[in-house]
């Protein structure tokens, strides 16, 4: 069942609220960045609450992601007796929400969690929607499970020490989940700046638009893959910056990939050629453009044909099917993707 999603304005009398017919212990899992900028905002319910142990802290960042971790969270869990009635709440961004939920969610088959997402990219996606994980292997996301939090709170505020460009990264979901399932919501965002953007007002809406498609098909049979919208070219460019030791942040890969996929939906005759020019002239003016050399293609496709969505040599795409409306498992031909990634260097000229 979806969990039940908290705007707040005060987390901490949220949390508490929330936590007020618990009778047993639980503990926060933060980083070093919540620890220092999020955790403030609950120290006076911290000091007075005898219902939580000393922070579970762990390094920030993706890289560390990864089973090591989660036996330093389990083990934690364990050293403070954590029993199934105890419950972990996770203050963060999108690692520390898939991680802290995923050990929890195993821990003793199952603990209640409550995700506190501090990011914009975990307030309007990673923590709407159940999918909990851990990077494997080099493989993102390949251990996990599906499992709803107890409540997500969700508070504005936390973004204002976030770094402009973690933030600007998390708005490319935000754009991403108007072009596929809302005009009116793009309409709007496409006539502000980043700066402009009513984050009271665009975050609910986000969140709304993600979560009526996660509840539609929770477990990603169908229509959820809608999301993957500029993701399966997106992941591929992120992945090859990533191995060129270049690091390019997730949303800012999904820029690229979202003005590659439109070029698709277009060539497909789905949207026009001006729905395109509007994708890539707004995208464009938030994120800029980034060079992908040609010399990079084949190994871009090689990431794409590895993608989850293949079925015989074709890799399936979830394009726009117009502005506000997507459709999934378009099979697209090498030649095809080659020609978006040559579109989007043009763009530069
Ligand atoms: N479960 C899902 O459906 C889903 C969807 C999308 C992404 N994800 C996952 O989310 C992760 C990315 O999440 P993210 O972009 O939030 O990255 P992140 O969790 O790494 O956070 C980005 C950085 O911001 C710092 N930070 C967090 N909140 C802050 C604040 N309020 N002030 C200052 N610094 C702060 C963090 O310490 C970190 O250094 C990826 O692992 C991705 O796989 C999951
Ligand atoms: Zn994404």
């Amino acid at each position: 069942m979806p969990s039940q999603i908290i705007y707040s304005e005060n987390p901490q009398e949220d949390l508490l609220k929330f936590l007020k017919d618990k009778s047993d212990f639980g503990v926060i899992i933060v980083d070093e960045n919540t620890k220092k900028h999020c955790l403030p905002f609950f120290e006076i319910f911290l000091t007075n609450s005898r219902k939580f142990y000393e922070p579970i802290v762990i390094k920030s960042g993706e890289e560390n992601k990864t089973l090591d971790t989660c036996q330093y969270i389990w083990s934690e869990m364990t050293k403070h007796n954590l029993d199934r009635n105890s419950f972990v709440i996770n203050l963060g961004g999108g690692v520390i929400g898939d991680m802290g939920g995923f050990c929890a969610a195993t821990y003793k088959r199952g603990v209640s969690f409550i995700q506190i997402p501090t990011t914009l990219l975990s307030q309007v996606d990673a923590s709407i929607g159940g999918k909990l994980g851990i990077d494997f292997d080099h493989y993102k996301n390949h251990i996990g499970v599906f499992k709803e939090p107890e409540a997500v709170i969700i508070c504005f505020d936390f973004l204002k020490t976030l770094d402009p460009r973690e933030l600007r990264s998390g708005f490319a979901e935000v754009i991403k989940h108007a072009l596929i399932a809302d005009v009116t919501a793009w309409n709007k965002i496409k006539g502000q700046s980043l700066s402009e953007q009513k984050w009271n007002e665009v975050i609910p809406h986000s969140v709304k638009i993600k979560s009526n498609i996660t509840t539609e098909d929770p477990t990603e049979k169908g229509l959820r893959k809608v999301l993957n919208f500029g993701h399966t070219l997106g992941h591929a460019v992120e992945s090859y910056f990533l191995e060129k030791g270049n690091r390019i942040l997730h949303g800012e890969a999904i820029a690229i990939g979202m003005i590659m996929e439109a070029f698709l939906s277009a060539e497909k005759e789905y949207i026009s050629k001006d729905e395109l020019k509007e994708i890539e002239t707004y995208i464009l003016s938030i994120y800029g453009h980034v060079a992908i050399p040609t010399s990079a293609f084949e190994e871009i496709l090689t990431h794409t044909l590895q993608d989850k969505k293949n079925e015989q040599g074709l890799v399936l795409f979830s394009l726009l099917k117009k502005i506000g409306e997507a459709n999934y498992n378009i099979p697209i031909n090498e030649i095809l993707m080659k020609k978006s990634l040559t579109y989007y260097n043009s763009l530069t000229k």
